[in-house]
């Protein structure tokens, strides 16, 4: 639904949550900042992970690892040879593009030396006799390359053994088929086969430069290499995690759907050790625990779907891989993994490094490598989640008026403010005053806004639209002037009901806390 993000994307940029990144010098495509709004948001996000992950658990400790990571840790975990995307150049645009995001496909053009030529070229006779021979039709030929293609591809039904039985009739040679071009019909574009693109970004550091340093492309790996010395220094016992929230970044070959895939992210990872039997019980475990944190967070279970990744489609090492997919506006996407790695990581780290990382049990004197399932979240991925099943319009019109309120609808826990707070009448000074007190009762608690602009209602929808729970209202009944029993009491008008109810300014926090915590 592209109206749907539309709209989530202008909202998000008029209310402060997240701008793209360097939009004053054109953009860096790729990167995003978050506003005022969005960091509370995220920052919500991280604390309430932090919370269920590490603080509530006996099992699970945090780190908080370097970015900047040497280049023999990724050359043991496999990432600088492997860690890469099938990447395919467009032979007209020049663009580049994830093989995987090129769809649909709907045919393979076999293209020859000679074949890939600049567009001026492909008007030629050379351009003209490769469709020919391949069995275009020769009345059509009379046109530009892109469309030469385009046409090709759609009324062409031959296949590669019969297209190569063709040319040989030609007096060509099989050798001189130098590929095969993929047409997405979308754009008309042309795609070479798919090459491999390392993903990492790569620095330079020492006073020449002359020593070579990567920005992680996850957070896993320190943990993997910081693995026994977190064991030593706490005397845990085997199964235990190690938690970690922090900065990734993938030189990813095209940024898209927002800040969904984006160059420089944040991930949300655990790593959890255990005995090599408990593997496959642990990653169900997970699973389920994973799958109760994003309903706690506002992403529903029937909103979620869940990836039993198949044989073949794995790592090669992983013995069972979940993905947690969403539907967001733009299709259903990846938001976690859920992966039961074996004893790779710490495997490949012990042959790296060349010191043992085994686990000996005191218990039962048996020695082994620790065994691993990761749930790994991306930060940013689950912000956005978040946010567009928060998103919602509701027409409030009476009378064929329209009259569209739109509303976030954050869990309490993670909205980015908790309460507004208004005087009713600007002018009034005693009202501002209770107000401002109010103020600052709730402040050390929670994060609060303070609005004393326009009419209440407009308020109201100012708060509405950034997803804030409560609005507390001091009004003239506060001041006990018409009513005396409603001396000192104010309005809390409930964001998704809009009802309001009167409290005792004495219960607000209290009352406050037991719901936004
Ligand atoms: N240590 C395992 C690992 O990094 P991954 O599937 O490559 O696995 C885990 O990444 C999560 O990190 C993804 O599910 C996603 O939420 C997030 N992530 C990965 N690449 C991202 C990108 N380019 N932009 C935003 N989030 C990303």
């Amino acid at each position: 639904d592209p109206v749907r993000m539309e709209k989530i994307v202008s909202l998000c940029k008029r209310r402060g949550f997240i701008f793209q990144a360097g939009e004053l010098y054109g953009g860096l495509n790729g990167c995003w900042d978050y506003g005022p709004l969005g960091t509370e948001l995220k920052r919500n996000l991280k604390d309430y992970w932090w919370r269920k992950t590490v603080q509530e658990r006996d099992d699970v400790l945090g780190m908080d690892g370097a970015i900047l990571t040497m280049e023999a840790v990724l050359q043991s975990s496999g990432h600088i040879g492997g860690f890469s995307d099938p990447m395919c150049d467009c032979l007209l645009s020049k663009a580049r593009l994830r093989a995987d995001q090129i769809e649909p496909q709907s045919g393979t053009v076999y293209h020859f030396s000679g074949a890939t030529l600049p567009e001026a070229e492909w008007k030629s006779e050379k351009a003209y006799s490769v469709l020919q021979i391949t069995g275009y039709d020769e009345a059509k030929t009379r046109k530009t390359a892109r469309e030469y293609y385009a046409q090709f591809i759609k009324e062409s039904t031959m296949s590669k053994k019969e297209a190569i039985k063709a040319i040989q009739l030609q007096g060509e040679t099989t050798e001189q088929v130098t590929g095969t071009t993929r047409y997405n019909p979308e754009n008309g574009s042309l795609l070479t086969e798919p090459r491999e693109f390392n993903l990492m970004l790569q620095t330079n550091f020492g006073a020449t430069g002359e020593q070579i340093a990567y920005l992680r492309p996850e957070t896993a790996q320190s943990i993997f290499c910081q693995y026994k010395n977190i064991l030593d220094s706490n005397r845990v016992k085997l199964p235990f995690g190690i938690a970690q929230i922090g900065k990734s970044f993938r030189n990813e070959i095209n940024p898209r759907n927002y800040t969904f895939r984006s160059r420089e992210f944040e991930q949300m990872e655990i790593e959890y050790f255990c005995h090599p039997d408990d593997g496959m019980r642990l990653t169900e475990e997970w699973l389920e625990t994973r799958l109760e944190f994003y309903a706690e967070i506002g992403v529903p279970r029937n909103k979620l779907h869940i990836l039993d990744v198949p044989d073949g489609e794995r790592a090669f090492y992983s013995k069972k891989t979940y993905d947690i997919e969403y539907e967001f506006p733009f299709g259903i996407q990846e938001l976690e993994g859920v992966a039961y790695r074996t004893d790779y990581d710490l495997g490949v780290h012990q042959k790296g490094a060349n010191k043992p990382l085994e686990y000996y049990d005191e218990e039962t004197k048996e020695r082994f490598l620790p065994h691993v399932v990761e749930p790994s979240a991306g930060c940013d991925r689950t912000v956005l989640a978040v946010i567009c099943e928060a998103f919602d319009e509701e027409d409030l019109g009476k009378d064929g008026k329209s009259d569209v309120r739109t509303v976030m609808r954050f869990v309490p826990a993670i909205a980015p403010i908790k309460v507004g707070i208004f005087p009713l009448m600007k002018k009034n000074e005693e009202q501002v005053r209770i107000a401002r007190e109010i103020q600052k009762m709730l402040q050390p608690w929670m994060n609060v806004f303070y609005d004393d602009g326009g009419a209440v209602g407009r308020r109201y929808r100012r708060q509405d639209e950034v997803g804030t729970p409560f609005c507390v209202t001091v009004d003239f009944e506060t001041l006990g002037e018409e009513k005396p029993e409603f001396k000192d009491t104010i309005t809390i008008r409930h964001r998704d009901s809009m009802e309001q109810e009167r409290l005792p300014i004495e219960d607000l926090l209290p009352w406050l806390l037991a719901r936004v915590r």
